[in-house]
């Protein structure tokens, strides 16, 4: 079967496209390396100059905002809808104390002090975080707790920033230099964030000549999964502490229905969920599944507290079974084994046999199990458990009975 794509998609890339390519000049690098030359990283803000639609669009994605040089301010992080409050200093440290910060856009960030050490709780081995609100999660924004007199230095390597950066090289193969000079880091890189070169590669040969065919473009999955997959292993989905790692996207593809799909089916590679989540998928569910409804919960709204849920496909299918930076509630949790991460897993299958994870790993950490094909399916604790806890507008369901009614949810159109 080809892959759809909706004509959205062509209209709003079609109108980009145009936009993104004024008559414009720049002055060209004063050092332009010759066509023949090693190709140098030039920054985002040099491509945004000829490229500025796609340069605004960027600039508020995930992507460029990964790790942000602090320079005696909080970062400016681009403003979300709702509003967030101002992300307050990882572990009540002052800014003027930091270097740098990892991550702090869509779920917490993390401290680099100002000699270039991640900082660490050295009791319990929990990282300096300051949290962003996470209302499924029942989380506040504020700062993780810590014990102020037993704060350790971890080094800043490349096996921590090559994903949040562009242009990363190790301490190894750099010939032993530090970023900004700073003792702790164990290796440099070109720009703070996954720039444009992070996906383009160095632009310096594409600005003498800017035209198509001398820049990379490469839409493969794996071209993504070089980030969003942990362990450089595609082969494995990881386990940690009760939830799915949250940076695996790419080994979930695999385990999927999907597994031959580009993320760029999905999604456009310059545009941020986060920010601009419909605009950001190209495709839906049912563009392509046009014959599914809702499975029993069209119209439904799930609420507990303050938070409310319109019941998509994504709420059983893209559970938020993967843990990136922020806990599950305890509270919300505890009743009947439901488990709720913060970042919806990729794997799209359901598994409707009445077990849950710990029944597959126990308590342990561990690989996620996949079939002889590589397939996997996502467990019902993840799912219906997240919701149908009792404590909110939705009816308590124990294993077993969500594993006999789940089958005959989206009832007989198939
Ligand atoms: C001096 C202006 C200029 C600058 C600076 C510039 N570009 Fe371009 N870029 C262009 C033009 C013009 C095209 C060709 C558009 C066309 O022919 O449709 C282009 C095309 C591209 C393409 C499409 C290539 C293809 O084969 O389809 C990519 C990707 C791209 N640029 C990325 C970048 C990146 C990344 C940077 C920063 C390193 C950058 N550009 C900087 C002018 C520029
Ligand atoms: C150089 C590493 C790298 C590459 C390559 C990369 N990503 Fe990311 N991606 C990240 C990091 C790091 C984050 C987390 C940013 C943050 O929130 O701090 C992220 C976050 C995201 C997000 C959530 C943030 C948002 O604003 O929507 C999406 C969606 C995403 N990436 C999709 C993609 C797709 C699709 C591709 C390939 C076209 C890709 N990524 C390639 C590193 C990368
Ligand atoms: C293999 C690539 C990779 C490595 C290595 C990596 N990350 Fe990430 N990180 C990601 C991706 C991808 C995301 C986004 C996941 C998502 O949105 O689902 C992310 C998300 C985050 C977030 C949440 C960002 C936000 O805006 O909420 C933090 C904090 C973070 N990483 C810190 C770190 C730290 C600290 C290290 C080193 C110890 C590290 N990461 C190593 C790829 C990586
Ligand atoms: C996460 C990876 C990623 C990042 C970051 C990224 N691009 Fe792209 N870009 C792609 C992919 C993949 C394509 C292929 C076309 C597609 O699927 O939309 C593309 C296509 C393009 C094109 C061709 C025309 C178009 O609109 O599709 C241009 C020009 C371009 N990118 C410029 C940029 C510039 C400038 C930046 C930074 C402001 C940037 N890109 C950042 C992945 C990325
Ligand atoms: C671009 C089109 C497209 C999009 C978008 C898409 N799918 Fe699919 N989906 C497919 C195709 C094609 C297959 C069949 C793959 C195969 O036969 O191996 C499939 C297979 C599936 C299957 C397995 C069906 C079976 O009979 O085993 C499920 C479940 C599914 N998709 C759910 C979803 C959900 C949920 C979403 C939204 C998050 C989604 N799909 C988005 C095209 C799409
Ligand atoms: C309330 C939870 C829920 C929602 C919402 C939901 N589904 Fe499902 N879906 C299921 C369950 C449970 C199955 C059955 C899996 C099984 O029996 O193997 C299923 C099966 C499917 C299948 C067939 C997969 C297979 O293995 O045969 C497809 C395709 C699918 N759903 C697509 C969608 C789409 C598209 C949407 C949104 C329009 C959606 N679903 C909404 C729970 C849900
Ligand atoms: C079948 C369609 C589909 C494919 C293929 C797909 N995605 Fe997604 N992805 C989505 C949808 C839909 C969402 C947004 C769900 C929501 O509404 O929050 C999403 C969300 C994300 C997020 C944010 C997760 C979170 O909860 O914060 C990241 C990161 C991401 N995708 C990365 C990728 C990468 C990398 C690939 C390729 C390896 C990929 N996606 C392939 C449909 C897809
Ligand atoms: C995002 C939250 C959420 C998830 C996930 C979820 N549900 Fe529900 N479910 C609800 C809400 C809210 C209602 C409506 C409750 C009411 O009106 O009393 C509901 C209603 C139902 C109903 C009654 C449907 C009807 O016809 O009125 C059944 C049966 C059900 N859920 C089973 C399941 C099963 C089985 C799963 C897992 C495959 C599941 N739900 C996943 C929130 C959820």
């Amino acid at each position: 079967m080809p892959k759809p794509r909706s004509s959205v998609q062509r209209i709003v890339l079609g109108t980009l496209f145009m936009a993104g390519i004024p008559a414009c000049q720049i002055d060209p690098p004063t050092s332009s390396p010759s066509p023949s030359g090693t190709p140098e990283f030039l920054g985002s803000t040099t491509c945004a100059a000829c490229h500025p639609s796609l340069g605004a669009l960027h600039a508020v994605h995930g992507h460029a905002n990964a790790l942000t040089l602090i320079e005696g301010e909080g970062p400016g992080f681009p403003e979300t809808d709702p509003p967030q409050a101002p992300l307050e200093a990882p572990g009540g440290l002052g800014w003027e104390n930091l270097s740098y910060l990892v991550g702090g856009y869509k779920l917490a960030g993390r401290a680099v002090d100002r000699d270039g050490f991640l900082l660490i709780d050295g009791s319990t081995g929990e990282y300096l975080q300051s949290n962003r609100s996470h209302p499924v999660t029942g989380t506040l924004a504020g700062l993780v707790s810590f014990d102020i007199d037993n704060v350790i230095g971890q080094p800043f390597t490349i096996a921590c920033f090559r994903c949040h950066t562009t242009g990363a090289a190790s301490f190894d193969g750099n010939g032993g230099i530090r970023q900004g000079g700073r003792i702790g880091i164990e290796g440099t890189w070109a720009e703070g964030g996954v720039g444009c070169e992070a996906c383009h590669g160095p632009g310096s040969l594409h600005i003498p000549a800017p035209e198509q065919g001398n820049i990379t473009v490469d839409s493969s999955a794996q071209a993504c999964g070089t980030c969003h997959t942990h362990d450089d292993r595609p082969d494995e989905i990881q386990v940690e502490k009760g939830f799915l790692l949250g940076n695996q996207q790419f080994a979930e593809v695999l385990a999927s229905p999907h597994a031959d799909f580009d993320c760029t089916v999905c999604h456009d590679p310059h545009r941020s969920v986060i920010h601009d989540r419909d605009l950001a998928i190209r495709n839906e569910c049912q563009t392509c599944h046009p014959e599914r409804d809702t499975a029993s919960h069209e119209g439904k709204i799930f609420s507990q507290d303050d938070y409310a849920e319109a019941l998509t496909c994504m709420s059983c299918h893209m559970s938020l079974a993967g843990r990136s930076a922020i806990s599950a509630d305890a509270e919300r949790t505890a009743n009947n084994g439901g488990r709720i991460g913060d970042t919806r897993t990729h794997i799209i299958w359901i598994n409707t046999d009445p077990v849950g994870l710990d029944d597959i790993l126990g308590a342990e950490d561990g690989i996620w199990p996949t079939d002889s094909e590589g397939k996997a399916a996502i467990t019902l604790d993840f799912i219906c458990l997240r919701c149908h806890t009792g404590l909110g507008n939705a009816f308590k369901l124990e294993l077993a009975g969500a594993a006999a009614i789940a089958p005959g949810l989206h009832g007989t159109t198939e």
